[in-house]
Order: structure tokens, then sequence, then C-alpha cells
């Protein structure tokens, strides 16, 4: 058998927590790869709503394993957090949760350190969610991690106070470096608590799965256009969001990866700073933030919102090998007369492209756009795609048409209900 990996073909929040939950049945192991509590992945069935940060989307399944792999970065607090809630709705996560000795540990002073940064970067900042990120991904690189197998480990208090006060030394703002004082209890509770949870060689775990013929479902978070290495440089995520980050971050051969999945909005959302082509700073921008609920899932901060922007989807598409595409929110597009596509740039020397430029910070491009029919479509009721109007199929063929990959699922409302399959 082979790894299924989804992911986010923009800067995030395409709507993955829908997608793997209405996928999940179909898979035994679910397995989050890289990333952290940087991520929110919102589900709704059953007219409740979940976000979750570190804990696998398949969890609401009882014969379903997930995964914390090893290129995530784990914040126990954050995590003891989410299994307590979904306690309180009579769900026992710890059963069906197994976390890579290998992942990284999220310190305290981690996200003491990212707010320092981005205090000191001032107007450049990056606009991270703030959760240590940056920083535990630095140590991780810097060969002075502390992973979650290290906290059985005999010293890992001595390694922990010594990694700590290395931090705090760095940190030249006093304000800050003395939210320790409140931060440290609860890591230290939290990791306590991590001890009784299974904690294994995922590597093993999910390579057993595959030679059982049992299908694993990788689970990305954030987009293509985080990614460290593809995507909008410096304002990125620290961690390889693409396709390859699944084999880096679980252990998994790249002959191992079976169906590519890309999941996109039918339009464009980004939080924080960093160059966004097709971004709307008028009415129709605050009509899209406004119809589409755009409000971050971690940090609750508005998304900027504006049209789909082609060349970096193709991009997305290019870079991971994408065989299969789910399009999301095609109902918050409903009432525009117009919808407008970017089909290439007008780069500032007057010439024109349909490639992702190399820089978009310092130099800023001109969206050329296609003018397509809008839609009024709700969520039919039949669930058929035979049902949707034309324009909103005129829409999917003209995506399809121009990546050349096909749209196999068009979302039409955030409930897992109202998705249409083709
Ligand atoms: P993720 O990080 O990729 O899992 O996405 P988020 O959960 O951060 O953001 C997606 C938001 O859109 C969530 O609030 C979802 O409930 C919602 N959503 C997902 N699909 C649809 C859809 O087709 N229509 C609408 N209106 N909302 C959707
Ligand atoms: P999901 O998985 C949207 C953005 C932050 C910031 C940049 C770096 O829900 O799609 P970081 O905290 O990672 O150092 O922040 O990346 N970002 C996300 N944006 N969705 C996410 O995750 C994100 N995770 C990080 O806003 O611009
Ligand atoms: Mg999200």
């Amino acid at each position: 058998m082979s790894v299924d990996v989804l992911l986010g073909l923009q800067w995030g929040d395409e709507g993955k927590g829908k997608v793997v939950d209405y996928l999940a049945s179909t898979y035994k192991v679910v397995a989050r790869f890289q990333g952290g509590p940087n991520a929110g992945h919102t589900l709704e069935f059953d007219g409740i709503k979940h976000v979750l940060h570190q804990i696998p989307s398949g969890i609401f399944r009882a014969d379903i394993k997930n995964i914390v792999g090893n290129g995530v970065v784990l914040d126990p607090v954050i995590f003891k957090k989410e299994i307590e809630d979904l306690a309180h709705l009579g769900l026992d996560a710890r059963k069906n949760l197994f976390i890579s000795k290998k992942a990284q540990l999220i310190l305290p002073t981690h996200r003491l350190l990212d707010a320092y940064q981005e205090e000191v970067k001032g107007s450049k900042k990056i606009g991270s969610t703030l959760k240590g990120i940056g920083p535990t991904y630095q140590d991780k690189i810097g060969r002075q991690g502390l992973r979650v197998g290290d906290i059985t480990l005999p010293g890992f208090n001595k390694r922990y106070k010594a990694l700590r006060d290395k931090h705090l030394s760095m940190i030249k703002n006093d304000e800050i470096a003395q939210n320790i004082k409140e931060l440290e209890p609860p890591f230290l509770e939290a990791i306590e608590y991590l001890k009784e949870l299974f904690l294994v060689g995922s590597e093993y775990l999910i390579n057993e799965e595959l030679a059982a013929n049992n299908k694993v479902l990788a689970e990305g978070a954030q987009g293509s256009l985080l990614d460290v290495d593809f995507g909008s440089y410096p304002f990125v995520t620290s961690s390889n969001t693409m396709v390859a980050g699944a084999c880096n971050g679980l252990g998994v051969a790249p002959s191992k990866i079976g169906q590519v999945m890309g999941v996109f909005k039918a339009y464009c959302t980004r939080v924080g700073s960093g160059p966004f082509p097709t971004e709307l700073f008028d009415e129709t921008g605050e009509q899209l933030r406004n119809q589409g609920h755009e409000f971050g899932a971690t940090t609750g901060r508005p998304r900027r919102c504006g049209w789909l922007d082609l060349p970096a989807l193709k991009y997305a598409i290019m870079i991971n090998g994408v065989n299969q595409l789910f399009m999301m929110k095609a109902d918050v597009l409903a009432g525009f007369d117009v919808i407008k596509v970017c089909t290439g740039y007008e780069l500032e020397d007057g010439t024109t492209t349909e490639k992702l430029p190399y820089d978009l910070v310092n130099q800023s491009v001109t969206p050329i756009y296609k003018e397509l029919r809008g839609w009024t479509d709700t969520m039919p009721a039949s669930a058929n795609y035979n049902d949707v109007s034309e324009p909103l199929k005129n829409y999917v063929k003209f995506i399809e048409d121009e990546v050349g990959v096909p749209i196999k699922i068009v979302s039409m409302g955030p409930d897992r209900s109202e998705t249409v399959i083709r």
C-alpha cells in the first residue's frame, strides 16, 4: 500500500481539515508530517465545529491510527489541552494517538524567542503565529533541539534547563523573557502528561502499516506557498510543506507515495505578512472575507483575501506532482456577478509572465485577469454535480483546462455533507 498525501496549495487554510475528515473513512492511518500548532484545521459535522492544531484530523474515527510524525514540532501544553478538550466531548483521543519520539519539542522559550525575533524585525516581521515554530526548527537544524523521546531519558531536566537558559540569554527584552515564569510550570506538567501517551518509532509503525496493506493519509499543514524552499521567502513557515516533506517527516520512501491530492480555495487568502499579488484592498476583498468568514482558525486574525492566482496554483501543482484537486469554498463566491482569475503577471519592466517570479518582495507585479461569469449556487440538495449551475461548471472546467489536473471535489460549505463529488 502507499501513502496518499493531502496538501494545501496556497497560503494555508484551504480547507484541508474538512477534506481529511471527509476522506478519512477510507484510510487506516492519518499522519501529520510537518508544522505544529501554527496549523488550525477545521472539521464540521453533526452540527459541531472542531478546530485541531496538532492532532491529526482522523481522530474522530475510532478505527484510525493518528500519528504525529518526526517532522512535526510539538507543543506539549497545546497538545494536552487538545486531548482534554476532546475528552469533554467523550472522545478518548489517547487510544488512537501515536507520537514520534523524533518529533521536536517546542519549549516555552521557543515561543518567547518567536515573539522576540518578530519584535526585532519590526515592520519586516513575518506575521508568525507566535507558536515558536521558527525557533524550534532553527534548533532542530542547529542540532541542539530536544525531541519527544528525550523526555523519558535520564538528564532531560538538565538538558531542558541548559537550552532554556541559552534561549533566555538571547532574548534582550525583559518584558518578553519574564513570561517564562508563567509558561514553565504548565510545560513541565504537560511533559509528565506526554510520558503517558504512545511515544513510538513512527517510521516503523507507518511502514509496518503499509506492509500490512493498510492505507495511510499524510495530512499536510500550511500550504505550498508557505514552504521554506518554494514559498514567498522569507515570508514562509519553517518547514517543507510540500509532498517531499511527507517523506522526511514520516520516514517513508518517495517510491511509497501514492496519490498527491491538492486542496485549494476557489479564491485566495493569506494571514500574516508577505507578497500576495491578487490581494483585494477594496469592498470585494471585504465581501470575500465576510462571506467566507475569513478569520484565522489559530490566531483569529482577519485573513487577507483576493482572486484565484493560477500561476501560483500551477507552480504548487508542479512542485508537488498533484494528480487530483479539491476546490473549496465555491459557495463563498456565490452572488458575485463577475469572478476574476489571474492568468499571468505584468512585471515592472512591462513584460509579462505566466511563471511565479523569483522576487515578489521587492518587485511589485500586476495581475492579468480573465473575467468569468459568477453564480448563485448553494449546495445542491441532490449533492449531484449535474445540478450545479453552468457558470460554476464553467469555472471548474476553466481551471481544469488551465492546470491540466482533474478537480474531483467541489466543496460548497463547511459541513462534511456539503461536498459535491465529480
Ligand atoms: P485548513 O487549515 O486548511 O484546514 O483550513 P481552516 O480550517 O483553517 O480554514 C478553512 C475554513 O473554511 C474553516 O472555517 C472551514 O470550516 C471552512 N470551509 C471549508 N470548506 C468550506 C466550504 O466549502 N465552504 C465554506 N463556506 N467554508 C468552508
Ligand atoms: P494551516 O495548517 C495559514 C503563516 C503565518 C505566517 C507564516 C509563518 O491551518 O493551513 P509560523 O507561525 O509558521 O512561523 O508563521 O505562516 N501560517 C499559516 N497561515 N494557515 C496555517 O496553517 C499557517 N501556519 C502558519 O500566518 O504568515
Ligand atoms: Mg488553518
